[in-house]
């Protein structure tokens, strides 16, 4: 999951796919790899690491030929290393594939393919497509992509490339972006932009579903029934910098954009067929699972605010004690750790200092760890007994969104598979919780739409200069109050604050006088009129209040001076829509006050030092 290029030309391959991949290396990865086609062989080439350790490879021994693929790796199944890097072959060296997504069903693929005699060389869920691919080629590679992909479910871009078909590369996009460079007697193949600005402008942007030849001296497109389809060229006039950025102005709203992808990839392959939760990654024991006494949350910054949101609903819905604690204080204070807890670790980087401090300290003292993480072979995944991955492929600006929500998600996850083992969550309202879940990924969707952007990029430059804001909520949207106010702050230099709303007259209410901006989120339905009274409250002592509601609660108009409106969804699972428009609200600030948005001042992405 991570950076794609193919070439087919007269030029040395090698040269062409490392330069391609170093426009990538912004994106994060952990391996590199090619395959090249040289002397009626492939040859394949990757390394663990840096792209520079596969560079030196190359040097000190290059792979002749002029047509090739590679890759950079961002783990998801199976840890980094030689064998798990892309591309994969299969054992006759005939078929290499790189990959870009998840397979969701390729464990069952996998069980099909090794009765037909296929071997599997590495962990990772690529490895079926060029063993699938190969398993239906019978002479037309192109038929056997396209035969493949019948059985594939899941996002994939793909390069396919065979020993057998020097003259062709096959490319494949669903719901992962690929692209096709249109050059002069070669041709080019790349997720993103930036991997082939420097030899061409001209692109063909495939869609979903659609599989393309692509030759030295021309490219053919098809739709999934074999229909040839005419694309438009593409021209790039955007420069580098904003090609790395997918042309958004800034990583952080891509991200915000990629949100509704990153959910999708988190939850689909953890949902079964019969819409049951499978969370075998987990390798927990139903027999641990019961024994749990206490769950104890640890982590920092925005993770932390995700773990805040697990508090209120683990103890709702399995009735175990849940405590939580910022990394920082747990490990300077005396905690007192029990066997039968479960410590639940979630750190998006797995690099978090303190983090680290504190998960070792519980470990020490005998408590089973899990971790929650978005980069696969961090510290944290290598040290917990238990690693749940938020698929949100890699997260560069420096205030976290995708791995925010994801998180998010996997505590649901983790929510309903615990209920269901523990019978704390009874069957037909497990249905129903898990019916909404697959929801979720649409409705936020429905939130990053054009009238929505336009109305928060008002809202955002109409507030921006204030000199303080509040942040209410009560339960969940506290929670989420918290995270709102954070992001305001870390990437506005606005002064924010959150507050339980019912704190209110014990202290905050002193702060409120006209036109004081008050963000309030009021989502939980069985607390909406206790937050309608704090509503009244600041709107009696001058408060300019926005509300974030959902559609049902249109009364909310009428009560304050301007409203954002989320999907429905249930109030357990609220957080997770109701956090974007704060997050949206933050980012077009920081863009009004002239902020260098994914760089804030003072901040950085991953605090490993203390
Ligand atoms: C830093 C980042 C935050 C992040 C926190 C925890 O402060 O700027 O965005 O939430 O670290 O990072 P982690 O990688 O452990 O989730």
């Amino acid at each position: 999951m991570c950076g794609i290029v193919g070439y087919i030309g007269e030029k040395k391959s090698t040269d062409v796919l490392v330069d391609g991949l170093s426009k990538l290396e912004y994106r994060g990865y952990d391996s590199a790899g090619v395959a090249v086609y040289n002397n009626e062989c492939l040859d394949v080439r990757k390394k663990k690491g840096r792209l520079k350790i596969l560079a030196n490879s190359l040097e000190e021994q290059p792979l002749d030929g002029t047509i090739g693929i590679g890759h950079t790796r961002w783990a998801t199944h199976g840890a980094p290393s030689d064998e798990n890097a892309h591309p994969h072959a299969t054992a006759s060296g005939e078929i290499a594939v790189v990959h870009n997504g998840i397979i969701e069903n390729y464990m069952k693929l996998k069980d099909y393919l090794g009765t037909k005699g296929y071997t599997f060389a590495s962990q990772t869920d690529t490895e079926v497509i060029a063993h699938l691919v190969d398993y239906y080629y019978e002479g037309d590679l192109y038929n056997a992509v396209q035969e493949a992909m019948k059985r594939l479910e899941g996002s994939y871009a793909l390069a396919v490339i065979s020993k057998n078909h020097p003259d062709e590369l096959i490319a494949v996009r669903k719901d992962s972006p690929l692209i096709l460079g249109i050059g002069e007697g070669e041709n080019f193949i790349a997720s993103d932009i930036p991997a082939i600005l420097a030899y061409t402008r001209n692109v063909y942007l495939l869609e979903d579903d659609e599989v393309a030849r692509v030759r030295k001296d021309g490219i053919d497109i098809y739709d999934k029934y074999g229909i040839p389809v005419m694309r438009e060229i593409f021209k790039v006039d955007w420069d580098v910098e904003a090609a790395e950025k997918g042309g958004y102005k800034h990583f952080m709203i891509k991200e915000i954009h990629e949100e509704p992808k990153a959910l999708r990839d988190t939850l689909s392959p953890r949902i079964t067929e019969e819409n049951e939760v499978n969370l075998k990654d987990l390798e927990i024991s139903n027999r641990r699972i019961k024994n749990i006494d206490r769950i104890v949350i640890v982590a920092c910054g925005t993770a932390y605010h995700a773990g805040l949101i697990a508090k209120y609903a683990f103890e709702e819905k399995l009735r175990i004690p849940v405590e939580i604690d910022i990394a920082s204080e747990y490990r300077y204070r005396n905690p007192i750790v029990n066997e039968s807890d479960l410590y639940i670790i979630i750190s998006q980087s797995g690099e978090t200092a303190d983090t680290l401090a504190a998960m070792r300290m519980a470990k020490k003292e005998g408590a089973k760890i899990l971790a929650i993480t978005n980069v696969v072979g961090s510290t944290v995944s290598r040290e917990a007994d238990y690693v749940m991955y938020t698929w949100a492929g890699p997260e560069i600006a420096v205030a976290s969104t995708k791995a925010y929500t994801t998180q998010i998600l996997c505590l649901y996850l983790i929510m309903l598979e615990f209920g269901k083992v523990r019978g704390s969550i009874k069957e037909d309202e497990y249905a129903a919780l898990v019916k909404e879940l697959k929801q979720l990924p649409a409705k936020a969707e429905e939130i990053i739409t054009e009238d929505n952007i336009k109305h928060i990029m008002k809202s955002a430059h109409k507030h921006c200069t204030v000199a303080d804001t509040y942040f209410l909520g009560r339960n969940l949207d506290y929670a989420v109050a918290l995270e709102g106010s954070l992001k305001l702050k870390e990437i506005s230099y606005i002064h924010s604050e959150a507050f339980a709303a019912g704190e209110l007259k014990h202290g905050p209410i002193a702060l409120i006088e006209d036109n004081t901006l008050v963000i309030t989120i009021a989502t939980q339905s069985k607390l909406f009129e206790k937050t309608v009274s704090n509503i009244k409250e600041v709107k009696a002592r001058g408060a300019f209040v926005l509300a974030i509601a959902t559609e049902h609660a249109n009364m909310i108009k009428d009560l304050t001076d301007e409203a954002i409106f989320v999907p429905q969804t249930l109030d357990i699972f609220m957080p997770i829509l109701s956090v974007i428009p704060t997050q949206l609200f933050a980012y077009y600030c920081s863009v009004e006050r002239g902020i260098d948005v994914d760089k804030p001042r003072n901040l950085a992405k991953s605090v490993t030092v203390e």
